[in-house]
């Protein structure tokens, strides 16, 4: 698909050409259970959701924009006005992509009836097509309430970064058998709940491929395991804005030299008068 983007003066909306194609559905994912893998990045802004879109079956606005854009210091201060302004922006983005929008902290964790609150606020407010809410076993009526409801819902189980307090770090999960029982009993959980799909996060590879394969929707790895059903990264780490990042990500591009490049070419041009030049600047006729 192309990358060109023309603006639709009547909207302000930058309009992809050719033609916008078929969204990929709910439906769509949990019947690649198994198949070709499922393919996911986060997005928070328009301009990447255009760029990543062609290329990804799922764009996760993932609360992790607390800390990529707003630089907070975890998950756990985003709200659910931030997660409805990024999504909407995604979606208006993407034409291709499943868009799914994370549930933030405190936005359903008290009961089946806010959570539904609170999604239906995010898909009316964005036009995304589905949730996500992290949590195992203690999520499972919540997820079954919402899906009966008419509201998609991707489980996230292993690290569940909004758990932080309670967790005390980022660190690996399923390294006892203890640990490896309970993330088996929470897949089981969100799975029979009816989660259309589940994002497990840094966990043990064999815990992952045993997830993968006791649950009848899809597995999203993220830290996890090349076995499961389809794999999810944070953009910005993928694409090397960050010095630091975990060990679970691949850097495809180093894109913060490049931009520190660009920046420190453009300070020296203005100050040496090098820019603007007539190019780009308007002169009388
Ligand atoms: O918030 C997020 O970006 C996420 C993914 C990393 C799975 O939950």
């Amino acid at each position: 698909m192309s990358t060109t983007f023309t603006i639709d003066t009547a909207t302000s909306r930058a309009n992809p050409t050719p033609a916008p194609m078929k969204r990929v559905t709910v439906p769509a994912v949990r019947a690649r259970k198994g198949g070709e893998p499922l393919v996911m990045l986060t997005a928070y802004t328009v301009r990447m959701a255009q760029l990543l879109d062609p290329h990804c079956d799922m764009l996760l606005v993932g609360d992790s924009l607390g800390q990529v854009v707003y630089g907070l210091p975890s998950t756990v201060p985003v709200t659910l006005e931030m997660m409805a302004a990024h999504g909407a922006a995604v979606v208006r983005g993407s034409y291709h992509a499943l868009v799914i929008i994370d549930m933030p902290f405190g936005s359903y964790e008290e009961s089946p009836e806010q959570a539904f609150r609170s999604a239906a606020y995010l898909l009316k407010e964005t036009g995304a097509a589905a949730v996500k809410l992290e949590g195992g076993e203690a999520m499972a009526p919540t997820i079954d309430f919402l899906s009966k409801r008419g509201i998609p819902v991707m489980a996230h189980i292993g690290l569940t970064p909004q758990a932080i307090n309670m967790l005390g770090g980022y660190g690996a999960r399923g390294r006892s058998d203890a640990e490896q029982a309970k993330l088996l009993g929470d897949a089981r959980a969100v799975d029979a709940a009816g989660a259309f799909a589940m994002v497990v996060e840094g966990v043990v590879e064999p815990i992952a491929i045993a997830i993968t394969q006791a649950v009848s929707c899809p597995t999203i790895g993220i830290g996890a395991s090349a076995q499961c059903d389809g794999q999810v990264l944070v953009a910005e780490d993928m694409l090397g804005m960050f010095d630091r990042v975990p060990r679970f990500v691949k850097r495809y591009h180093e894109v913060a030299n490049e931009i520190s490049d660009a920046a420190a070419r453009y300070a020296a041009d203005v100050r040496a008068r090098a820019f603007p030049t007539q190019d780009q600047t308007y002169q009388p006729k």
